[in-house]
This record gives C-alpha cells, structure tokens and sequence, in this order.
C-alpha cells in the first residue's frame, strides 16, 4: 500500500517532468525555429537532406578546374575550354556528341509513369527527339545505371558492372563505349556530373498534392515521420532507368486491319521523325541516310522483308557494331525506349509510305 502511493507519486512525478519537457521543447521550437515550407523551385535533393537523407552523387569540387560550364559544353558540343581556361580541349569523339544519344530535358509529364508511349507523347508535345539513350535530367537523383538487361548481358565485363552503382564510371564507360572517343578526365567527368547536378529534379516536378507537401513539411519541421515523408518523395519519380531488352522478330506480314489503322501510321511516323530521323537524316550522325523519300521506304521494306541485320526488327532490337573505319554505332532500343507494339507502328507506317500510301495525307 504505502510502496504503492510511492510508486503513483513517482509516476505523477515523472509525468510532469515529461509534461513541462515538451512544453519547453514546443516553446523552443516556436521561439528559434521558422517552419519551413517547401516551394516548386525547390530542389528535391534538398529537401531529401533535410529529411536526412545522406546525398549521393556529389561533385568533387577538390578538382582542379572543375566547372558546370565546361560539363555543359562537352555534353552538348563535345568540346570545352581545357582545364586551365586556356585553349580548347580535343572533341571528346568524332562521331557523336552526349546529345546525339541522351536529352537534357525533362521526358515525361509524371515521372513516376514512364511507359514507352508516354515518352513518346511527351516528344511530341514537347518537341524533343525520342532517343535510345534516358535523359540527362534528374540523372543525379539516379541510384543505379546501366540497369537490368545491360547488367545481365554485360555485366562480366568490369567497367559494366562498376557503372551500375558509380555515375562516373556510367559517364566514363559511355565516353569511350557508346560515343566511341577518348577517354574524358578526371576533371572533365566532375565538370560533367557538374552540369548534371544542373539539371537535378525540382520539387514542381514530383506533382506533390497538397496534402503530400503537408506530409513532408510537417516531418521537416517536427523532425518526425521522415522515412514516411522519404517514401512519399521516392514514389513521384524512378530513380533508376529500366531497361529490358526484346527478342528479335521475324518478318510477317501484317493483317489488313493493322496496315490501314491511321492511329498507329501516325505513332509509326511519330517514331520514324522523332528517332530515326533525328540521327539519319542528311546524314547527321551516321552515314546511312534516311528522310521522306519513298526510296528510303522501299529500301527499308526491302531490308526488313530479307531479314538481315538492316531489316527493323533486327537493328532497333541489337543495334549496330562499331565497323572498322568508321566506328559510329547505333545503340539497340531496350522495351522501355521502344515497346514492341511501338515497332509495329513503325512497321506500319514504313511499309504503308514504301507503297505510297500516305495514311495521313489528306489529314493535315
Ligand atoms: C551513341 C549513343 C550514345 C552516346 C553518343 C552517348 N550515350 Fe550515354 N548512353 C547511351 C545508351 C543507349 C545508354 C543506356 C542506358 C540508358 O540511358 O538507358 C547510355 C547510358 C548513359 C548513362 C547511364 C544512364 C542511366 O541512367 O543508366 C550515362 C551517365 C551516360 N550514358 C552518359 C553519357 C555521356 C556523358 C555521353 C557523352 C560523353 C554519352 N553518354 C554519350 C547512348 C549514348
Ligand atoms: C542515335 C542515333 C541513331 C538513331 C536514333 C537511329 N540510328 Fe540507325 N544507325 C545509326 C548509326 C550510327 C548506324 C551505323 C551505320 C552507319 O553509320 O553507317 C546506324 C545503322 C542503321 C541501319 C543499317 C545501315 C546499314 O549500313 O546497313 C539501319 C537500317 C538503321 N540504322 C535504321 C534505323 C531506324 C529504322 C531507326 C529508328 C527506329 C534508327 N536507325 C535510329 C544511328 C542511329
């Protein structure tokens, strides 16, 4: 009984000293610190560390000569100013730039739904190329790279693997690899993850609704509920870009229905301005030519039909080798950039235009 009564007086005790804690951490709070709300143009990297999410990908500004503006300049035209300012550096390749392959914008409305077709809407509406390669944007806020399928096929060889999880590796392996050119160094790769950081995701990016912002807001200022309000942000965009490759198919021929539906001869000419083009055309950066002429058509209707590595359904599923004296290369489109539905549009549309059968003609 009387240990009792001790132990009720404790608690009580204890109780307002908790009580009268709280106040005093409530007090403090109000007194000291301004709530923070989060606003578009911030950047969601920031607003991950004050969730206290440990940042990855950062640039080593320890290098000498490191700018965003050289990273921009290589990216772009494959040439900077050299590390001291002075003069120019050699092109990084003669065949291709980081942008014959790769956007620098924004490729989707909501970044959290990236299916093939979306993008390509997106292209459309927005005027940007549809390329084999993911953009630039929000590629810091990327954990991995060279994702599933790259990893699976050619992830013995070392420098793969090591890009999966280290973006400078991912920029150095695609210097030499994908635009067949000199190695960048080490302060041309910082300037280049430099100029990525540029392009990091904003918060008007994610959508958030209002409540979402409420969520996050609320976890910053009371410094509660972080890993909830971490996961909310996680969920609006992918942080890494997937990649599964498909099967080359045979040659078919196509059902009625499918040639004359005008929807998919649009999506085919879609693709074939937006992507083919866009390296084909006078040549741009291969010296295989394509445009709108029914020449190209009929020959690549006749290339398809044979069968052989110059027929859609082989060169857009594995691509090209770099050949011998001319070590341009076309990179294979994985589903994520090309879904197999999206290649029967271009099937329909090339095979309709090879006849002279221009579906949208009296359309527009
Ligand atoms: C000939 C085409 C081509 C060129 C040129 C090219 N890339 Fe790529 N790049 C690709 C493809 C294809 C991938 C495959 C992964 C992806 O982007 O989905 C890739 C992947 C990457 C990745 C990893 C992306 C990810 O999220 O997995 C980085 C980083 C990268 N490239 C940087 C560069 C830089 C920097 C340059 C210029 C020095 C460059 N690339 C030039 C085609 C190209
Ligand atoms: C990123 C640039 C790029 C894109 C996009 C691209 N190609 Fe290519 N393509 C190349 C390069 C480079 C070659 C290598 C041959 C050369 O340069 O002569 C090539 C080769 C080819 C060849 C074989 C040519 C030959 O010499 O036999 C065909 C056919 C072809 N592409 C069709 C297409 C089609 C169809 C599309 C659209 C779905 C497309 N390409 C998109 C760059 C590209």
């Amino acid at each position: 009984m009387f240990a009792g009564l001790k132990k009720s007086a404790i608690l009580t005790c204890i109780a307002s000293v908790v009580i009268f804690a709280s106040f005093t951490f409530v007090d403090k709070n109000i007194s000291t610190k301004e709530n923070i709300y989060i606003s578009d143009s911030d950047s969601v990297w920031d607003i991950y560390e004050k969730l206290g999410k440990i940042k990855i990908n950062r640039v080593n500004t320890s290098i000498e000569g490191v700018s965003i503006e050289k990273g921009r300049n290589l990216v772009l035209t494959g040439i900077s100013t050299k590390k001291n300012g002075k003069g120019k550096t050699s092109p990084q390749s003669p065949y291709f730039k980081c942008i014959s392959c790769h956007n620098t914008k924004k490729e989707f409305d909501d970044l959290s739904d990236i299916s093939a077709q979306k993008r390509l809407d997106y292209a459309e509406k927005n005027d940007l190329p549809y390329l084999q390669g993911t953009s630039f944007y929000g590629i810091i806020n990327r954990v991995t790279f060279y994702n599933d399928d790259y990893q699976k096929k050619y992830g013995h060889i070392p420098i793969i693997k090591a890009s999966n999880t280290d973006i400078r590796q991912a920029i150095q392996l695609c210097a030499t690899q994908c635009a067949q050119g000199r190695a960048l160094e080490d302060w041309e790769i910082e300037s280049v993850l430099a100029y990525f950081w540029s392009l990091e995701l904003k918060i008007k990016d994610l959508k958030l609704n209002i409540s979402d912002k409420t969520k996050i807001e609320t976890a910053i200022n009371n410094n509660k509920n972080n890993s909830e309000a971490i996961h909310l942000i996680d969920a609006k965009f992918w942080d890494k870009s997937p990649a599964h490759f498909a099967e080359e198919r045979a040659y078919k021929a196509m059902d009625k229905s499918s040639l004359e539906n005008v929807v998919r001869f649009k999506n085919g000419k879609l693709i074939y301005d937006r992507s083919c083009l866009y390296c084909h055309k006078n040549q741009r950066f291969s010296f295989f030519n394509l445009d709108h002429s029914t020449f190209s058509f009929v020959n690549l209707m006749f290339r398809t039909k044979k069968a052989g590595m110059g027929s859609i359904h082989k060169i857009t599923r594995h691509g090209t080798w770099p050949l011998a004296g001319n070590r341009a290369y076309m990179p294979l489109y994985p589903l994520e950039k090309l879904s197999e539905d999206q290649l029967d549009d271009l099937r329909i549309y090339i095979e309709n235009m090879s006849k002279g059968n221009n579906l949208i003609a009296n359309s527009r």
